[in-house]
């Protein structure tokens, strides 16, 4: 029965109230967190990888991939605003589905957040490279993607994702108050950068373009479905910043609806406009395939800005996505689950200093030397699979506490839940087989790790309450 206990709400409630975590976000905050951390390397890279599979009917990959979030992210936000404390869907499972489950979530964020990281550091290389190029500047071509990533050229190591690792790791480390200041400029910027994608590239369209629409039927719509998932990847993390939202019964379902809804809206919107421009069958082997459809209608100094706003914001989905990752290792450490010491704060910054500076590097290095393609798809697995833990347990949750406030109650229950657990499944089949092997090894090693050392160390199995009001960690 010990893999089932769970943690007290009330207890977790009263902890998060009394935690020194500085409350200063409000719901345009968390919009543009989520925002931040949504639009990146799905939109500005991926894209070209989801038109070779499902041609100009790329939008309706969109869509379907939007449906499953939306679904999703509908149980996240009653989740988010019935619980809210740090750790994301790790915290909420550890008081609804036991800490087995738990443990489980947390260790499949860590192929969310951790290795999207990673992905969008391999995006941002991408611009930057093209952007570079631009004036002139090559980097050696060993030091400009991961080994194999290139079929072309003999490559070893994508030293600008390190680097770009380093940097957002170290402005991290020193406090999150810096970090948001400078994301919502980021965000401004990535917008802007995609609104001008529309708004310039719709006069290029040629409609022949999209005939036929959906070339490889439905499952080249639905495999591209599930890649682009990884596009919309991130609303949850507003989620991970519960504890310091000012009101987050009212701001985080905000935060979290909302950031997914105006993102679809500008996907749709830019698939639509890039297929218009370059047929599909060109985007073959494309890093940058939203400047390129703009070099294309002869745009090159709209491309050249695309380049530049997408280096630009793409720092800040890096920069979300790793807060998320440090939180996450965080609280699981404060639960005993991991060893101590990454729950360790630092006494100047009040940052989880050690962890951010030890998943930084890790991630750093992992992005540096795995290609886009396989890192994206064990994102995606990763992350179908914790949602659909998620949406169980807003069942489990109407069940077990009927009576805890929610701010904000999932419609349709249990119909809706059910149908976010179906479309990630869905998604999740329309994975490779190599994927499904990768994730179940992953599972395994957690697994193994969890009955070795996590279940002993416990804190709930030491029989100490591990409320959150043991947290001193704070932003400044
Ligand atoms: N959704 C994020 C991106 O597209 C992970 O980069």
């Amino acid at each position: 029965m010990s893999l089932f206990r769970k943690k007290n709400i009330e207890h977790m409630l009263a902890g998060a109230h009394s935690t020194s975590l500085k409350k200063s976000l409000g719901a345009m905050d968390l919009m543009f967190l989520g925002i931040g951390a949504i639009i990146g390397t799905g939109i500005f890279v991926l894209t070209g990888k989801g038109a070779l599979q499902a041609g100009p009917a790329l939008t309706l990959a969109f869509i379907v991939a939007a449906i499953a979030c939306g679904l999703a992210g509908l149980a996240y936000a009653e989740f988010a605003s019935a619980i809210p404390v740090a750790g994301s869907i790790y915290t909420y499972s550890y008081a609804t589905l036991g800490e087995l489950a738990a443990w489980i979530i947390g260790w499949d964020l860590m192929l969310e957040y951790g290795l999207a990281t990673s992905a969008i550091s391999v995006g941002w290389s991408g611009y930057l490279q093209s952007l570079l190029a631009g004036f002139g500047i090559h980097l050696p071509t060993v030091l400009t993607a991961a080994p194999g990533a290139d079929p072309h050229h003999v490559t070893y190591f994508n030293l600008p994702v390190f680097l770009v690792m380093m940097a957002i790791t170290w402005l991290l480390s020193i406090g999150v108050k810096e970090s948001t200041r400078v994301n919502n400029v980021m965000v401004g910027i990535k917008v802007l950068v995609v609104l001008l994608v529309i708004v310039v590239g719709v006069f290029h369209v040629t409609p022949a373009n999209w005939h036929p629409f959906m070339p490889m039927g439905y499952s080249g719509v639905f495999g591209a479905a599930a890649i682009m998932f990884f596009a919309f990847i991130g609303f949850d993390s507003v989620s991970s910043a519960a504890e310091e939202v000012k009101n987050p019964k009212r701001d985080l379902p905000i935060g979290i609806i909302g950031s997914l809804a105006v993102c679809a809206v500008l996907y749709v919107a830019v698939s639509a406009v890039v297929t218009g421009i370059v047929p599909w069958q060109q985007f073959a082997g494309i890093p940058n395939p939203v400047s390129y459809a703009l070099k294309v209608a002869g745009q090159n100094w709209v491309a050249g800005l695309i380049d530049l706003g997408a280096v630009l914001g793409m720092l800040t989905g890096i920069l979300v996505m790793l807060y998320g990752q440090t939180r996450i290792i965080f609280a699981m450490s404060r639960d005993g689950l991991l060893p101590a010491k990454l729950s360790s704060v630092h006494p100047r910054y009040k940052t989880p200093h050690f962890t951010t500076w030890f998943v930084g590097i890790f991630f750093g290095l992992i992005g540096a030397v795995v290609p886009l393609d396989v890192l994206a798809e064990l994102i995606n697995i990763g992350t179908l699979a914790a949602f659909s833990m998620v949406s169980i347990a807003v069942l489990i949750l109407r069940r077990t506490h009927p009576e805890l406030p929610r701010a904000f109650r999932c419609p349709g229950v249990p119909v809706v839940p059910i149908l976010a657990v179906a479309a990630c499944l869905f998604l999740m089949v329309n994975l490779q087989p190599v994927t499904w092997i990768a994730f179940i090894a992953w599972l395994v090693i957690g697994l193994a790790i969890y009955f070795v050392y996590s279940r002993r160390h416990s804190k709930l199995a030491q029989g100490e309450a591990a409320v959150t009001s043991e947290s001193n960690v704070a932003t400044h």
